[in-house]
């Protein structure tokens, strides 16, 4: 079944949870799309997941382009959301929606994200008819100006910074809000104040629906976030395949006849 903004908001209405990791390539995308993977997220994490920077500050829309087409090419019915990079949308609402129209065009994704109360920007971008799926809490493009990787809305007024940051954003119209790092008592309070589904990472099980950094999934990083679950241990398996390999190099035994013509 392909997956639309609005089948989002109906799974949440029906208490079913529903699941989303990042994509950046052709196969991923098409494997998480055949597992049903309700939502692909060409997320910003492509910056130091896949360009070794350090950080999602320095990747660039030009950089984002090619993964947003790949997936999106490759998804059958999952729902592909590009992200908006840092300095492609804070300036005005109008840079917001340039960017958007070309990430739309250029890649064939059906909706795009940003991080932070922007509401301006997403209530422009949603009037000219392209979805738009928030995120606060921890917002990593910011990760400077909050004094580094730290749980947000710990304490009372900031809890209710975040709880009415949602409520805006949900008035601007976006579909779906990430809530990233944040206590899960919070994030619970949240997902049950908007009628939008809510996404957690690092923000307990109440989150109408789920997302990992692909990565951090499948274990292919050196290190993964305290909140994030390895479901494979990807980088101890293709090691061991790549030294299997070299030592069939060397000793001869690859290629053999079955591979040869
Ligand atoms: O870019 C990304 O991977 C994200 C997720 C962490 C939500 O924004």
């Amino acid at each position: 079944m392909k997956i639309r903004t609005s089948t989002l908001r109906e799974l949440k209405n029906k208490g079913i949870r529903f699941a989303a990791l990042t994509s950046y390539d052709m196969h991923t995308a098409s494997i998480f799309d055949a597992a049903g993977i309700e939502v692909l997220l060409v997320g910003d994490s492509a910056s130091d997941n896949v360009l070794a920077n350090q950080g999602t500050a320095p990747i660039t829309l030009d950089e984002m382009i090619p993964f947003g087409k790949a997936v999106a090419r490759s998804a059958q019915n999952s729902l592909v959301v590009f992200d908006l990079p840092f300095g492609s949308y804070e300036v005005s609402s109008e840079q917001a929606l340039i960017t958007s129209i070309r990430a739309m065009k250029e890649t064939g994704a059906a909706a795009v994200k940003l991080e932070g109360a922007k509401i301006d920007q997403i209530s422009r971008i949603v009037d000219n008819g392209i979805p738009v799926m928030g995120h606060v809490g921890f917002t990593p493009q910011t990760l400077h100006g909050l004094a580094g990787y730290k749980v947000q809305g710990r304490d009372q007024e900031n809890a209710d910074r975040l709880m009415s940051e949602c409520l805006a954003i949900q008035k601007a119209g976006a579909f779906a809000i990430v809530l990233e790092m944040i206590p899960a008592a919070l994030a619970k309070e949240i997902s049950i104040a908007l009628e939008i589904p809510t996404i957690g990472i690092g923000a307990g099980s109440d989150c109408d629906g789920q997302i990992l950094v692909w990565q951090d999934f499948a274990g292919l990083g050196e290190r993964s976030p305290k909140f994030a679950k390895k479901y494979l241990s990807l980088r101890e398996s293709l090691q061991a395949a790549a030294v299997e390999y070299r030592s069939e190099v060397q000793n001869g035994s690859f290629p053999a006849i079955d591979q040869q013509f």
